[in-house]
């Protein structure tokens, strides 16, 4: 009894201190049309067991992960297959070719969740980014773990509020994705580069603004405010939801 009570004491102080727990992250499409996730993990570390999948409207899927793991999802939308077998889509694609990105990160403007599950062994760091621009509403969530594990959304349509400097269209002329300042005018100020290349130089602009009032929660520039990155400990379970609301 006491042999085996100090094995499992054991067995938790390691699982504790290596921060080796594994989480589940859930994707859910609420958007009206299907959508088509992709994974990208960062570091040069392997990819994860799908790189890329479609999702129908309302359907779910999951994916486990071993922490420690960091990297990014988002949500390519209008995508199709040409006669020569090509696979390609109106926004955020991977130009993979292909529904799997293998290791391709989407080409802006995407709106990405980035989890860095177990840091340094330690927290888990979440947010949602427009620093790379928009395509579609976004929101990531937590179920359990310890901490503050707020959920961080951007439910707002941008594409409905973004300048036409900005502006992605689709064949029909519509609205499909805007551009960040810094995609779309490639300047220091906009990408925080050069001598912007500080929080303290590189202060928020009338584009950036765009994004921060449409979505506050999600990072609206390089150097956004804190605000915008979520923690929480532990968590065994994230839910990145498309077309939140
Ligand atoms: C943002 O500021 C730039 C430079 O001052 C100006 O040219 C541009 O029209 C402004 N755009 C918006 C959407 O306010
Ligand atoms: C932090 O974010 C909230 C909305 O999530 C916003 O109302 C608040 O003004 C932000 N604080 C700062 C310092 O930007």
């Amino acid at each position: 009894m006491m042999k085996t009570l100090a094995l499992y004491g054991l067995t938790l102080a390691f699982f504790f201190l290596s921060g080796a727990h594994s989480a589940r992250i859930t994707f859910t499409n609420n958007c009206p049309y299907t959508v088509w996730p992709g994974t990208l993990t960062s570091d040069q570390k392997p990819q994860l067991s799908t790189t890329g999948f479609e999702l129908a409207s309302t359907a779910s899927s999951a994916i486990d992960v071993q922490a420690p793991w960091k990297g990014r999802f988002w949500a390519r939308t209008q995508c199709s297959t040409d006669s020569s077998g090509r696979f390609s889509c109106a926004t955020a694609e991977c130009s993979s070719g292909q529904v799997s990105c293998n290791g391709n990160g989407a080409v802006p403007p995407a709106s990405l969740v980035e989890i860095n599950i177990a840091a340094d062994g330690g927290m888990d760091f979440y947010d949602v980014s427009l620093v790379d621009g928009f395509n579609l509403p976004v929101s990531v969530a937590t179920q359990g773990g310890t901490g503050e594990c707020k959920a961080s959304s951007c439910p707002a349509n941008v594409n409905a509020a973004c300048p036409a400097e900005l502006q992605v269209k689709g064949s029909d002329g519509s609205v499909i994705a805007c551009k960040s300042a810094c995609t779309a005018f490639n300047e220091p100020q906009y990408c925080c580069t050069g001598a912007y290349d500080k929080p303290e130089t590189c202060p928020p602009t009338n584009y950036s603004q765009i994004f921060e009032q449409q979505c506050p929660q999600a990072y609206s520039y390089a150097y956004d405010d804190q605000n915008s990155t979520f923690t929480c400990s532990g968590a065994p379970n994230y839910v990145i939801t498309f077309c939140p609301n």
